[in-house]
């Protein structure tokens, strides 16, 4: 017989559609509860894999590493108010991302390098998330061309994140060829003028593998010593080159995510880098309210940073966040599992989130009310 406090059915049920977590028939230490996610347990597998030094490069911030040490618990410097009688009957993680359809709000932040982590690199990482219903934002520091990726699964929805490389005339090629390859949004990566300081890089003397494959870095004979440095104005030039909706990524302060939309900017996307370039700095949880009221219901606004639970999740989507993306516990998923393990690890966040806000109340992630969340103090 069933617990008491065990309702006949359970409200908030994943309803993400065909590929939904709890459709899944996957080997992992709880199959039957995709919520089952051990995240430490997974980090701890991951190094058990990876080479030493790749795994600090991988978990690694900049600096004193405050900004890293404080971003998850950041989020849950909130606390939920749950919604009672609202008759939650089922739960729909759907939403879409500047006008493609996804089946879950939790997307892949752009990491790069993963063949490093695992031989199906972006490839792998590419499949994992279309299997769980999740966007993919693929790096220019990926392993793997950008054509390539664009290729797996070109159905479903990526977007593709540029850096400014050390040759302007290839970074506008890249920004060209993102377009035509059929991604859905240009990533600007605003956050990194220049690279962090990581002192566990430092102490290792990590190098990247001598065979490692760059897929989309200037050949070495066209870097050049003085690339010019990117202003507001480049949002609206990169638009154009590429044909594609222009997300920046790294904005942590209102009157900057205003000035970004001004400049033609279809989202801001909040983010510490996953603390690796300032620190200490505000984190994501503690800037997203400004950004979101700066920017009002003009654009979208995405968070990262921290992201390690389905509350985490629910609390960003609170505080203003129309999706958020997770990088770490998808590299732990990759170098474990390649795709099946960058799958388990989105459907266990996307189950957690349908759970929480069954809990809360809330049947749709496109509509979380702000006063859902309210300070711990
Ligand atoms: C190993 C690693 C590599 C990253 N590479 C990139 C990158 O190539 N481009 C980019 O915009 N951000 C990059 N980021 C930052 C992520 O996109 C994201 O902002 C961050 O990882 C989110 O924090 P989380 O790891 O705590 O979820 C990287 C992060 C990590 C950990």
């Amino acid at each position: 017989m069933a617990p008491a406090d065990t309702p006949p059915t359970v409200p908030g049920q994943w309803l993400g559609g065909p590929g939904a977590p709890g459709q899944h028939s996957r080997s992992t230490a709880a199959p039957h509860d995709p919520a089952f996610l051990d995240l430490a347990g997974l980090e701890e597998q991951a190094r058990s894999v990876l080479p030493p030094a790749v795994a600090d490069y991988y978990a690694g911030g900049a600096e004193t590493e405050t900004t890293l040490a404080e971003a998850t618990a950041a989020w849950r410097s909130w606390r939920l108010r749950p919604r009672v009688l609202r008759g939650v009957a089922a739960v729909s993680l759907a939403t879409s991302l500047l006008g493609s359809e996804v089946r879950t709000p939790i997307g892949v932040a752009p990491w790069a390098y993963q063949a490093m982590a695992h031989p199906e690199g972006e490839r792998g990482c590419a499949r994992g998330a279309a299997a769980a219903g999740a966007l993919m934002a693929v790096s220019t520091s990926a392993s793997t061309p950008l054509t390539d990726v664009a290729g797996t699964e070109p159905l479903w929805p990526k977007w593709f994140q540029l850096y400014r490389l050390h040759s302007p005339t290839h970074t506008d090629d890249l920004a060209r060829r993102a377009g035509q390859a059929g991604y859905r949004a240009l990533v600007l990566t605003v956050d990194l003028p220049v690279l962090g300081r990581r002192l566990r890089d430092v102490a290792n003397r990590f190098a990247l593998p001598a065979d490692l494959p760059l897929g989309n870095h200037p050949p070495a004979a066209a870097v050049a010593a003085d690339s010019p440095v990117w202003t507001f104005d480049d949002i609206g030039r990169f638009a154009e080159l590429s044909g594609l909706p222009v997300v920046v990524k790294g904005v942590l302060r209102g009157d900057d995510a205003a000035r970004c939309v001004q400049a033609g900017a279809a989202a801001v996307w909040v983010s510490t880098h996953g603390g690796r370039q300032a620190d200490p700095v505000v984190s994501s949880a503690a800037a997203l309210p400004e950004i979101a009221d700066a920017v009002g219901d003009e654009v979208e606004v995405y968070a990262d940073g921290g992201i390690r639970s389905g509350s985490d999740v629910l609390t960003a989507l609170a505080l203003g966040a129309t999706a958020v993306f997770v990088g770490r516990p998808v590299i732990w998923g990759l170098a474990t599992g390649g795709a099946d393990g960058v799958s388990r690890v989105l459907d266990g966040l996307s189950a957690q989130l349908a759970h929480t806000m069954a809990l809360c109340g809330l049947s749709d992630v496109r509509s979380v009310p702000r006063d859902t969340v309210t300070p711990a103090r």
